[in-house]
């Protein structure tokens, strides 16, 4: 069986959900944070020890204010509702991105980072304002800056996910079959899953399916 201690996400296809159940894209926003709890759950259930959550990405900022407004303010909201519950399950926040927010937001990302940061049980890293080229871009420039050799140990090492293992499973829901810039450099020997669902009707029982086919594939890393 395969070891497993990440597991990073694509949580696509909310606006589609909110349009066909409710007419509104905000509305699938606000129940895919119910499939965020339950996969969060499940993840300790597995013993995982890593969770990769794309919550924004980059080229997100070019979706309509009404929507990117919205998306932060469920954001803040969960944050403030919820960071005492997580802390109380063990769980680390890690906010991976560029984190230029508003002053108010960036507060309380650092807030809930510094207050989780000693929790051992599950390591979530939220991607928000999150692109790889960027990251990428970024880690070439400080190792440079730092006049360090390029190799790939200093690249890892300068990426948001440092120290963090590269995802064992990357998942996709949402039926579109592609990467939209995220985790580039750390997902070269993941095993993907694209799967059909709309991120809301996603569940534990979906998760689990996933989980259970990994545990089993033969992983190669190029070797037979
Ligand atoms: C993913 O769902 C969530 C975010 C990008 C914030 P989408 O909002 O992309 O949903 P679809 O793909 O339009 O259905
Ligand atoms: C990727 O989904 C980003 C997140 C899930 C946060 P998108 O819906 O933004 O991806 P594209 O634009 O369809 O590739
Ligand atoms: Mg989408």
């Amino acid at each position: 069986m395969n070891p497993l201690k990440h597991v990073a996400i694509i949580m696509d296809g909310n606006g589609r959900w909110g349009l066909k159940n409710y007419n509104s894209r905000n509305k699938g926003h606000r129940y895919g944070l119910k499939t965020v709890e339950k996969i969060i759950k499940a993840s300790i259930q597995n013993k995982i020890s890593f969770l990769t959550l794309y919550a924004f990405s980059t080229e997100n900022w070019k979706r309509p204010i009404s929507e990117v407004s919205y998306l932060f303010k469920l954001l803040e909201n969960f944050l403030n509702n919820k960071i005492f519950d997580l802390h109380k399950q063990q769980i680390k926040l890690k906010i991976i991105g560029k984190k230029n927010f508003s002053k108010k937001l960036n507060k309380l990302l650092l807030f809930c980072e510094n207050k989780t940061k000693n929790n051992k049980k599950l390591q979530i890293n939220l991607a928000l304002n999150y692109g790889s080229k960027s990251e990428i871009i970024n880690a070439v420039k400080l190792i440079n800056k730092n006049k360090k050799k390029i190799n790939e140990t200093n690249i890892s090492n300068c990426l948001y996910t440092k120290n963090i293992p590269d995802p064992d499973i990357l998942i996709r829901t949402g039926n579109t079959n592609r990467l939209s810039n995220f985790l580039l450099w750390q997902i070269s020997y993941s095993e993907i899953f694209f799967i059909k669902k709309l991120w809301p009707d996603f569940n534990e029982k979906d998760y689990n399916v996933i989980i259970k086919k990994f545990l089993k594939l033969k992983r190669n890393f190029g070797s037979i």
